[in-house]
């Protein structure tokens, strides 16, 4: 990853290969951002319009490249937009600044050293840039370019170094922010690693065994089930969706605890390998993306690594569901029940319907341990997809001001996200004449029925919210500001907030 320094040095005696400026959208024209001014001033205070006859016009994500001024121990300026100028011309705001210092990350990949001369206001600029920087940065080329040549391959190596300009390197919370955002977003690429590789290398054991090596790193303490060990404690929906594959499933207990704590989280994510649908399998152009089936996982392993890593004063544990859905003779029939870990019976009608299988037994053993909530991060439904697009994440909760904390949280770290409602008169779809409950019922309002069938999995009285990320966990489309195409870390960022609101004692 691109180590990042914070450094007061003026711009034009830093030897980069790069200095990255804002420019913003104002009324009349481009407007060169705070930050740059030791640019602006070499440019005869004539940037703006340099930028301009250049074609820029400040809006998001633009890139414009012009040659640094006579003086310069750098050779290029990087414009990048950070959209409309805010009001009062300062005040760019954390989204808008990590969206621009991804998107000229991205560009520089190959390169040494950049610096980010982009305005830095405060600590939450300085740890929003450094964010933007890292995560932007990303590359996942582990399965390519073997066999080429070492220069092919430097030349698509993330940006090997980024100073920040403006940050201050004694300023304490300066340097909390830039700590803060290192160990985050180095959690949260590790997480699009996972997501991105191939399901015949991350089985539900490699995926175990990567969470008992960070672990050991981090005094993590570990619990694995097994495939024998789910079997003798009843886990029938996590063995009845791995039943079919010859990866055989795992259920991973990850706790984090801190002395000082008195509260306790429980993460708890869908870590479906691949999903194939099983025996109702699913139609060419629709399983080609199902790696990411395991993005809630991943989400909650990086989340709990993150909170041990920051050190926040709250419990978190984070339960990973892992199994592969894979149609075979031994696979799970439509018109099997299972009895699940809870006791409950689930008349399975539809095996692609598996997330809410593998969840349901994961909510009842972190229900188990009476934590003051549970989150649950799912690739859920296709839906949620549907009702909230490629970008955003649904949130339903059994608690309407858990809920709301869940999404303001989310908009604080920039991650869109959107409240959805469990409404009840869509239960009775999922009646079964044969078991408790059946694991599908109506057609619309899929990923509401969904989140109302996890629902029946929480344990009396325990504040609940489920995270539905199908739309946002894999980038199907091109690289945007400092998501990458494939996998993105989706929620990985709120969960973190929530871990850090929670310790505040600001939730629950
Ligand atoms: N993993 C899928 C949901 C999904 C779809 C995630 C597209 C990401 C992108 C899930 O297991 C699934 O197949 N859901 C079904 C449920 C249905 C059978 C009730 C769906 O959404 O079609
Ligand atoms: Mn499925
Ligand atoms: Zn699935």
């Amino acid at each position: 990853m691109t180590a990042l320094t914070l450094s007061t040095s003026a711009a034009p005696g830093l030897r980069a290969d790069a200095i990255v400026i804002g420019v913003a959208k104002g009324a009349k024209g481009p407007v060169v951002a705070p930050g740059a001014e030791a640019v602006d001033t070499a440019y005869d205070g004539k940037l703006a319009g340099v930028l301009e006859t250049l074609g820029a016009s400040g809006a998001e994500g633009e890139l414009t490249k012009l040659p640094a001024p006579a003086g310069f121990k750098s050779a290029l300026v990087i414009a990048v937009g950070l959209g409309t100028v805010p009001d009062d011309g300062t005040g760019y705001g954390a989204e808008a600044l990590r969206r621009a210092a991804g998107a000229a990350a991205r560009t520089l990949n190959g390169a040494k050293k950049a610096a980010f001369a982009l305005p830095v206001e405060d600590a939450a600029a300085v740890g929003a840039i450094a964010e933007g920087v890292l995560l932007g940065a990303y590359s996942f080329d582990v399965y390519k370019d073997n066999g080429s040549t070492a220069k092919a391959k430097a030349d698509k190596a993330p940006l090997a170094e980024a100073t920040l300009l403006g940050g201050k390197p004694r300023d304490a919370a300066h340097k909390a922010a830039l700590a803060r955002a290192t160990a985050v977003s180095e959690e949260l690429n590790r997480a699009r690693d996972l997501i991105n590789t191939p399901p015949n290398d991350l089985t539900p054991a490699a995926f175990a065994a990567i969470a008992q090596r960070a672990a050991k790193e981090h005094g993590l303490k570990i619990q694995i089930l097994d495939d024998k060990a789910l079997t003798k404690d009843g886990y029938g929906g996590i063995l009845g969706v791995g039943s079919g594959s010859a990866a055989t499933p795992r259920l991973v207990k990850l706790s984090y605890t801190s002395p000082g704590a008195d509260k306790h989280l429980a993460f708890v994510g869908k870590g479906i390998t691949y999903d194939s649908g099983g025996i109702s399998l699913k139609p060419a152009g629709h399983n080609e993306t199902m790696k990411c089936d395991m993005s809630g996982a991943a989400a909650v392993f990086a989340a709990v690594v993150s909170a041990a890593r920051l050190g926040l004063e709250v419990n978190v544990t984070g339960w990973l569901a892992l199994a592969e859905n894979m149609p075979s003779g031994s696979a799970v029939r439509p018109g099997d029940v299972l009895r699940m870990y809870s006791g409950k019976t689930v008349e399975v009608l539809n095996t692609d319907a598996e997330g809410r299988l593998v969840l349901a037994d994961a909510l009842w053993a972190a229900s188990a341990e009476n934590p003051d909530a549970i989150v649950d991060v799912a690739t859920l439904t296709g839906a949620m997809m549907l009702a909230l697009g490629s970008r955003t994440f649904g949130i339903m909760a059994n608690d309407d001001a858990f809920r709301s904390a869940i999404h303001e949280a989310a908009e604080e770290v920039g991650e869109p996200a959107w409240p959805m409602p469990l409404p009840e008169h869509l239960r009775k779809g999922m009646d079964s004449p044969t078991a408790d409950i059946a694991n599908m019922g109506e057609r619309m309002g899929g990923g509401l029925v969904a989140g109302l069938f996890l629902r029946e999995f929480v344990g009396e009285g325990i504040t609940w919210a489920h995270l539905d990320i199908a739309g946002p966990a894999f980038n199907e489309g091109g690289a945007f500001g400092y998501t990458p195409k494939g996998g993105t870390g989706s929620a990985v960022r709120t969960l973190v907030r929530l871990a850090e609101l929670t310790a505040e004692g600001d939730l629950g």
